[in-house]
């Protein structure tokens, strides 16, 4: 070898060497040691030398992860250890009867320690390592016999090509469960929505189609991870515990779940399940329960097989978060602004630990990517407290007399027009609160915590309400005293909870302006926008009489947004109403930002503390109308600590920065000034 190739061909042994430690770092410890970028520097250097000497190019490089087509589809692998499946558990006296079953079986043993393990819901695969090098690559199939992906499975990051250390077995089968994370899957259905191709259901179908890609390298640009969990065939045993083992090939650079836990008796277990189906949603992946296997391997062995599953383990499942089920029907529910929302009624289906008998389908554009028919068979999904969804139809199912489902031309509700403006997703009933379900909605709305805050008027007193015709529009609210004798005659309203509703009523009347504008449910106007709109105008009939370009002056509100407050106010009917309101309720107007007089400019105020006339939100409104700006954590920029009773560690941080300190008094004189 002369003198420049030898020097190379050290250079790529230290390449590799360096990039699998790397690897190791990242997938197996989740402890980077280097940038992307700097990895990337040292993985095109590897292929740059190796493309110059091909001959030096070894199958378990780093950079050899990606070739081969499997032209003819997969050979078969037989599985010199069968590749089992677990029973399933799903109650707590399930798991209650399978320790039973081991104890009884393990005389002698009062209490046995398991090793619990997410049970990740993707695909088992069998890797196999001769002398510490990836030989095979298989997947489960019927157990006995499986697929040869090996060309596949060498793309997959966080799988080593090569073992680490020399205490690894001849042979070792590495077996462990190859998925998509959440963060993965929305990446390829983002790829395959700009490519408009056809999106992926779930992540494990996801993994599982394109761990069967016959060319690799569209494997390679999948994000396929994996978690390894046991072994098949080794040559020679790796510890006395399963949890030893698992240790033992974590050092080798085999990628274990972090989640594990080793626990004592069917309590432990129960535990684990109680605290890994709390944090399911917030995993970074899909699980579908955790598995239980009895730790030490002698008592394994005792156990041994029963037909397919092994006696020594469980699968303790959580609900299914996917069901299919049947549509019965498309309706079309109205909101707040109008929106028809598509619902389909299903035939009720047990899933994510409850009964379902609507799923949303969001749009008409939904619908037609779904291809949704009346009669169809769906998949539906519900996924932790997310609404249930249709994710997909099983096309071979449809019913001859499946039907096509339209948007209806005139609303369900009131009978006028729906419009779907042009670019919009959703369309609109256009009767506003002629509308009763509009009028239902808009009614929640004002009555709820951040616009009237009327206790006690929750959404199902309110549409009974309209559909007794008590209610028409909000200012109705107040007129209800009228017909206090008839409500307390009610169904399930007694006197005093009339006493009640009633008194919480007239307690609303006494509000603020931004309260009031938000409650209004002006399309696009939520709080902060409501609270800007009172702080810039002062008042509502300055408000009132804005045009788009005054409108526009406040901060947040765009072009859009100012046309709708204004077409809001236009609108002789809800003039009307806002003429009723104002006779009903009442609150102080604020000096507008606009052109009031701003003697608090360039002043910072921070508020701790309960005040007692007011509350934290309407002082820092009445600073805010005088130029002040308030903020929420106290610095040395901070000219100003208003503190009320009780202030905290603000009013301490103040006085050690020498920030003056208001008290209730103190605020008032200032606001007078
Ligand atoms: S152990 C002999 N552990 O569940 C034990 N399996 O129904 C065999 N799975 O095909 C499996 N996570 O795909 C085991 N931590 C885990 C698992 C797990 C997921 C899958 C695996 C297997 C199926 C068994």
């Amino acid at each position: 070898m002369s003198k420049t190739v030898q020097q190379d061909s050290q250079r790529i042994d230290a390449l590799r060497e360096q990039i699998r430690t790397l690897n190791y770092h990242y997938y197996v410890l989740d402890d980077p040691q280097a940038s992307d970028p700097e990895y990337d520097r040292l993985m095109a250097e590897l292929k740059a030398l190796e493309d110059r000497h091909p001959a030096l190019v070894t199958d378990d490089s780093p950079s050899q992860r990606v070739g081969g087509k499997a032209e003819e589809g997969f050979a078969e692998v037989v599985h010199a250890v069968p590749m089992l499946s677990l029973d399933n558990g799903f109650e707590e006296q399930d798991i209650a009867d399978f320790d039973r079953r081991v104890r009884e079986r393990l005389e002698g043993i009062d209490s046995v320690e398991y090793f619990c393990e997410p049970k990740l819901d993707g695909l088992a695969i069998s890797i196999r390592y001769e002398k510490g090098r990836l030989v095979r690559a298989a997947t489960r199939g019927d157990g006995r016999t499986g697929e040869d992906v090996t060309a596949n499975v060498r793309t997959i990051k966080s799988v080593p090509l090569r073992l680490q250390g020399d205490g690894f077995p001849d042979v070792l089968e590495a077996r462990g469960e190859v998925f998509i994370s959440h963060a993965g899957f929305e990446a390829m259905n983002e790829q395959a929505r700009r490519d408009g191709s056809k999106l992926f259901v779930n992540p494990r179908n996801a993994a599982a189609g394109s761990l069967r890609q016959l060319d690799s390298s569209l494997t390679a640009a999948r994000p396929l991870e994996i978690y390894f969990y046991g072994v098949g065939e080794v040559s020679e045993s790796l510890a006395e515990r399963h949890s030893e083992m698992l240790d033992r090939m974590k050092s080798f650079g085999l990628r274990i779940n972090p989640e594990v836990k080793l626990v004592e008796g069917a309590a432990g277990c129960l535990s684990y399940h109680a605290d890994m189906a709390s944090r399911r949603s917030s995993l970074a992946y899909d699980i579908d329960g955790v598995v239980y296997k009895v730790d030490r391997l002698d008592q394994q062995r005792e156990l041994g097989f029963v037909s397919r599953a092994p006696r020594w383990a469980i699968a303790h499942k959580f609900p299914a978060q996917e069901e299919t089920t049947v549509v019965r029907n498309v309706d079309f529910q109205v909101g707040r602004t109008g929106a028809l929302t598509p619902v389909a009624r299903l035939e009720p289906v047990f899933v994510g630990g409850v009964t379902v008998s609507n799923a949303t389908l969001h749009n008409m554009d939904e619908i037609e990517r779904l291809d949704v028919r009346v009669g169809d068979t769906v998949i539906i999904r519900r996924a932790g407290d997310v609404i249930p969804e249709v994710v997909k139809v099983v096309a071979s199912r449809r019913p001859k007399t499946a039907k096509r489902v339209s948007m209806p031309t005139q609303c369900p509700v009131c009978a006028s027009d729906v419009i779907r403006e042009e670019g919009e997703a959703v369309a609109r009933c256009t009767g506003g609160l002629v509308c009763a379900a509009q009028r239902k909605e808009a009614l929640k709305h004002f009555a709820s915590r951040k616009a009237l805050d009327i206790e006690g008027l929750g959404d199902k007193l309110i549409e009974q309400f309209v559909d007794a015709d008590l209610l028409h529009s909000p200012a109705d609210i107040y007129r209800l005293r009228k017909h206090a004798d008839t409500l307390k005659e009610w169904d399930g309203l007694g006197e005093k909870s009339v006493d009640k509703l009633l008194a919480s009523i007239e307690k609303s009347r006494a509000t603020t302006l931004p309260r009031f504008l938000f409650g209004l449910g002006i399309r696009e106007v939520g709080e902060a926008t409501a609270q800007q709109l009172a702080l810039h105008f002062g008042s509502l009939d300055k408000l009132m009489s804005a045009e788009i370009e005054n409108l526009v002056q406040v901060p947040d509100v765009g072009p859009i947004v100012a046309s709708r407050i204004h077409d809001f106010f236009s609108e002789s009917h809800n003039r009307s109403v806002i003429k009723d309101l104002v006779a009903a309720l009442r609150w102080d107007d604020l000096d507008s930002v606009g052109d009031g007089p701003r003697p608090l400019e360039g002043l910072t105020f921070v508020i701790t503390g309960t005040l007692d006339s007011m509350t934290r939100d309407e002082a820092k409104q009445q600073l805010q109308a005088l130029g002040a700006k308030v903020t929420g954590s106290v610095s040395k920029k901070t000219d100003f600590l208003v503190a009320g009773e009780a202030a905290g560690s603000k009013l301490a941080k103040a006085e050690s920065l020498g920030v003056p300190v208001l008290d209730e008094a103190g605020l008032k004189k200032k606001l007078a000034e």
